[in-house]
């Protein structure tokens, strides 16, 4: 919230971000550690985000163009805390036998996949599924994932992108791909990295999760009664909405990391974890808030697509991702999180290594070389990627 943020920012002029002291400030921080901005911002962005920071929060109503059809009413109630959920996205799309493939006739879902269950006037009704059990369908539910850290992400150099995969195809361990858009530029958001920026990214949920039409997205969602508008009549937000938003999701700190040492690393490693959960990645030189610029960024993940197989298959295919493919899930802040995966299958980070194993999976021989560590190695696996 803005009061706390406010409050945050003073105390982080001390120093967020780095490994505490005993001092007693710090406490303060620690109870809300995933909704701070990062170090070194100007007033400018400073300023941006806050006020992207009560957007965020803001509960729209049908009065502010809350609608047609929605699926939450702001931004935290999947993103709480800027962490992960706890709201959702329900999509279902018809199938091939192989229970995956998308099918050509996709008539059972004719606007889209992606459930709106919700409504406001002029609506007299959402987009629901068909019922649980039809032939050929494949439903699926998407956790809000983290926003915290996703600036980093956005800073990322594409030459670094491009390098990693060159890498990986050397080293044919893993084959990852670059999320490369229809226009030529690399996607990094969504879970399928459809989206390229983070304005974009806040733009389309807006319009996509809320019904809130922006300079970016002008018109509503196709929906059952053919409606285009809602209470308020015409574009629901102006760009500076937009850029708020951005600018607020640019500055999240990174949450910090204590107690990783070597033997965790190593082990990462050995498991091949690494492989595709890339302890860091290299930002631009010229990427803005400065402190993300020319930094390695601890990500852990390649930013890169997978083939996870057949058991994580949802089905739906977007940009360069297929049915079979995610990008590969940034560990950073992962301690917050309370299932795991992409639609929260997994109680435990053991299920969740687990989890990876399927057919096709790229990831089979790593979950084969975690389920060869000894016991007491495997444990400390966990409690390294625990702290992240
Ligand atoms: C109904 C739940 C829901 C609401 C409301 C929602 N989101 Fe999301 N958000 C998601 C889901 C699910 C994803 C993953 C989407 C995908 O893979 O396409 C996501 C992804 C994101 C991402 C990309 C994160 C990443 O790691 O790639 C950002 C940024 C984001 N949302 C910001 C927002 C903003 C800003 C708002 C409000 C304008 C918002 N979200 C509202 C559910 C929601
Ligand atoms: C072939 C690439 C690959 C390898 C190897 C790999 N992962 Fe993953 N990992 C992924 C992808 C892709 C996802 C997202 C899958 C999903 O959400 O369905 C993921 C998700 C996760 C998650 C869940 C994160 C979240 O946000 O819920 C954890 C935890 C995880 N991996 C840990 C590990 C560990 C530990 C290892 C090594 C034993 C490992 N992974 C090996 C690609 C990989």
């Amino acid at each position: 919230m803005a009061s706390a943020s406010a409050l945050l920012a003073a105390l982080c002029a001390q120093g967020c971000g780095e490994a505490p002291g005993p001092a007693t400030p710090w406490r303060v921080v620690r109870e809300d550690p995933t909704d701070v901005p990062m170090r070194g911002l100007s007033p400018e962005e400073q300023s941006g985000f806050d006020r992207g920071d009560v957007l965020f929060a803001r509960q729209y109503l049908p009065s502010q163009g809350l609608g047609p059809l929605f699926v939450r009413s702001s931004c935290e109630s999947c993103h709480a805390s800027d962490s992960r959920g706890p709201g959702f996205v329900e999509r279902a799309i018809a199938v091939a036998d192989d229970g995956y493939t998308p099918a050509t006739d996709q008539s059972l879902m004719p606007f889209g996949p992606v459930l709106r269950p919700y409504f406001v006037a002029p609506a007299t009704r959402g987009l629901d599924a068909p019922p649980e059990g039809t032939p050929g369908l494949l439903r699926s539910l998407r956790l809000g994932p983290a926003v915290f850290g996703r600036g980093w992400i956005e800073a990322v150099d594409d030459a670094e992108l491009l390098r990693v995969a060159d890498e990986q195809q050397r080293a044919g361990r893993v084959h990852g791909r670059v999320p490369r858009l229809a226009d030529g530029r690399i996607g990094r958001f969504g879970l399928k990295s459809r989206v390229a920026t983070l304005e974009e990214f806040a733009a389309d949920a807006y319009r996509g999760d809320m019904g809130l039409t922006s300079p970016l997205h002008p018109t509503e969602a196709p929906n059952a009664e053919g409606l285009t508008d809602d209470q308020l009549p015409g574009v629901d937000l102006d760009i500076s909405a937009v850029r708020d938003v951005g600018a607020y999701l640019r500055a999240l700190a990174m949450p910090r990391r204590e107690g990783l040492d070597a033997r965790g690393r190593e082990l990462f490693e050995r498991a091949r974890c690494s492989d595709c959960h890339a302890p860091s990645l290299r930002t631009r030189a010229d990427a803005r808030p400065s402190p993300l610029a020319s930094a390695d960024a601890a990500l852990y993940s390649d930013l890169l697509l997978h083939d996870m197989g057949a058991s994580l298959a949802d089905g739906s295919v977007e940009g360069a991702a297929g049915p079979r493919d995610w990008r590969t899930a940034p560990l950073m802040g992962l301690r917050f999180f309370r299932s795991y995966l992409h639609d929260g299958r997994a109680r435990t980070l053991e299920e969740a290594i687990r989890m990876h194993r399927g057919d096709g999976s790229e990831a089979n021989p790593s979950v084969d070389a975690f389920e060869a560590l000894p016991p007491s190695e495997r444990a400390a696996l966990l409690e390294h990627v625990g702290r992240l």
